[in-house]
């Protein structure tokens, strides 16, 4: 087994946030171009950036004018060809961000679809006649403001559907020639070298072919996200997704090599679905169900015991911590479980996928109101679901502006307040930073088969602890985790030969006899046994 998506990992750039080139406070593909060796140290295999095409920024990026040029923000088409080729000749793939559910109201393809109902467009995208009433079609929702996902056209009195922003209209794949169009998107970035996509809420591609109205989710209170008022049962995970799966796969096959990265919000069980029956769907569903799963031993062994279970034979599995949707790992269980945390994703079995600055620990950054960018926050306020805090600029150094974009230029959301201590250049002058021990431990993950291709097993330990073996042939690795701000002491579960502690999260070894480590809280180890 030697996929390079399977023992690999992979780093999510959010474009916008990494290295500003030119000055005008956004990051760009120079910028990131920039920073291929710093990757290359930190030890990664593949980056993955969010979208970087033409698009008016609605929703940053995820309403697309055009699939296949580069908005003037990042650059042009003759700088992403010169990232490929770098990313390549540093030994990182590329994987590029697919946004097949809607378009931007601007591409051309809405434009004329808009048009009139007769327009070849037309069918490309979702347009149903109002109900009897004059009202919506039926009672699905958007996300973001959990208002209707309707949006009335006066000029064609057709209402079309939007499952995000009114500025973000859901294309129609039922459509053969819409669905040509998009597949051939795939293609034109595969024919330039693109090792794969994440595709953008994948599973919400498909829907009821009916237009049932979905059920009153009977939880639903004031004061919580409306969008929650229904449950989403005919607008994602449609039973015929599984073509849309396959519809891609059969143009990655056409390459060698790519790979295909779904955003699938599900529990592990429908989500599995998603690698196909034969596993011709999705090589990886990301499974996000750690962001879900609550901070604590028994959860978390829970989790992947389950997860572990009902993955299909064959099927290769994979786990995410954070991305540019979800409040940073470091903030959700604390700066003192930040280290405990990247040792868990990067010693699970299957590919991880890390976030940018969560290899220093990079906590969400404060947002004034005037800067709010996000609209998801400027829609429903103060309910908490803003993205801005996960999105600030990566602090390189301890300069002005933290070496995102230059001192005099006004970076277009704030950085963090504590990127004068919390930044690489200060980290890897520091041994014991999170940055170096990520260094640390990304290296002994590549050199050490159990790790980045072994088998899982659970291991008894105390409450509050989490323990599993990694086995590759007779390559067996113990991971012990403290997940608790106590001490804990931990008996080694077999007379093992429990050789030497490979790696701790702190800067000195812990206490380890022939039968009990001691862990210090917050404390997780990698152990060799002999
Ligand atoms: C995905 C993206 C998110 C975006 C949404 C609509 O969930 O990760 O950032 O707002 O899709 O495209």
């Amino acid at each position: 087994m030697s996929n390079w998506w399977q023992t690999g990992i992979v780093y999510q750039i959010y474009p916008r946030s990494f290295q500003d080139s030119n000055g005008d406070g956004v990051g760009d593909l120079p910028g990131i171009e920039r920073r291929l060796g710093y990757l290359r140290e930190l030890g990664v295999d593949a980056i993955w950036i969010s979208p970087i095409y033409p698009s008016p920024m609605a929703d940053f990026g995820y309403d697309v004018s055009d699939y296949t040029d580069i908005h003037p923000l990042f650059g042009t088409m003759a700088d992403m060809d010169r990232l490929i080729a770098a990313a390549h000749d540093h030994n990182l793939k590329l994987i590029l961000d697919f946004v097949p559910n809607h378009t931007s109201n601007e591409h051309p393809w809405f434009l004329e679809s808009r048009s009139s109902r007769d327009n070849p467009k037309r069918d490309w995208y979702i347009w149903r006649d109002p109900a009897p009433d004059g009202g919506p079609p039926n009672n699905w929702l958007a996300r973001f403001d959990g208002k209707s996902a309707w949006e009335w056209d006066a000029p064609t009195e057709q209402y079309y559907l939007h499952s995000f922003l009114a500025e973000q209209p859901d294309v129609n794949w039922r459509n053969p020639e819409l669905r040509a169009a998009m597949l051939n998107v795939l293609r034109f970035w595969f024919d330039k070298g693109v090792d794969g996509f994440r595709i953008d809420v994948s599973y919400r591609s498909m829907k009821d072919a009916q237009f049932r109205d979905n059920p009153p989710n009977p939880n639903w209170r004031e004061g919580m996200d409306p969008f929650k008022r229904v449950i989403e049962r005919y607008t994602r995970n449609t039973p015929d997704i599984e073509h849309f799966n396959r519809w891609l796969r059969e143009v990655s096959d056409e390459y060698d090599d790519r790979v295909l990265i779904g955003e699938i919000n599900l529990p592990p069980h429908e989500l599995v679905a998603h690698y196909g029956r034969s596993l011709d769907g999705l090589h990886l569903p990301f499974n996000f169900n750690l962001i879900y799963t609550p901070w604590e031993a028994t959860a978390v062994r829970q989790l992947i015991e389950t997860y572990e279970g009902v993955l299909p034979q064959g099927a290769w599995p994979n786990w995410v911590l954070g991305n540019h949707d979800q409040h940073r790992i470091a903030s959700r269980v604390g700066a003192d479980q930040a280290r405990v945390a990247m040792l868990l994703l990067l010693t699970l079995r299957g590919t991880p996928t890390m976030y940018y600055g969560d290899e220093l620990g990079m906590l969400d950054g404060e947002i004034p109101p005037e800067m709010v960018q996000d609209p998801w926050e400027k829609k429903v306020p103060g309910l908490g679901l803003g993205r801005d805090p996960e999105r600030t600029p990566m602090p390189w150094t301890d300069a002005p502006n933290a070496g995102f974009c230059p001192p005099e230029a006004t970076p277009w959301l704030p950085l963090n307040a504590e990127a004068d201590t919390v930044n690489v250049a200060s980290q890897r002058s520091d041994p014991d930073s999170m940055l170096i021990f990520t260094e640390k431990l990304i290296q002994l993950r590549r050199e050490t088969a159990a790790l980045n291709q072994g088998s899982y097993r659970s291991l008894p330990a105390p409450d509050g602890v989490l323990a599993f073996a990694r086995q590759h042939g007779a390559q067996i690795r113990w991971v012990v985790l403290n997940l608790t701000g106590a001490a804990k002491s931990w008996t080694l579960p077999e007379a093992s030969g429990a050789t030497a502690v490979l790696l701790t999260t702190e800067s000195t070894l812990p206490a380890l006899t022939a039968t009990t480590l001691q862990l210090r809280p917050n404390e997780g180890i990698i152990l060799a046994i002999a």
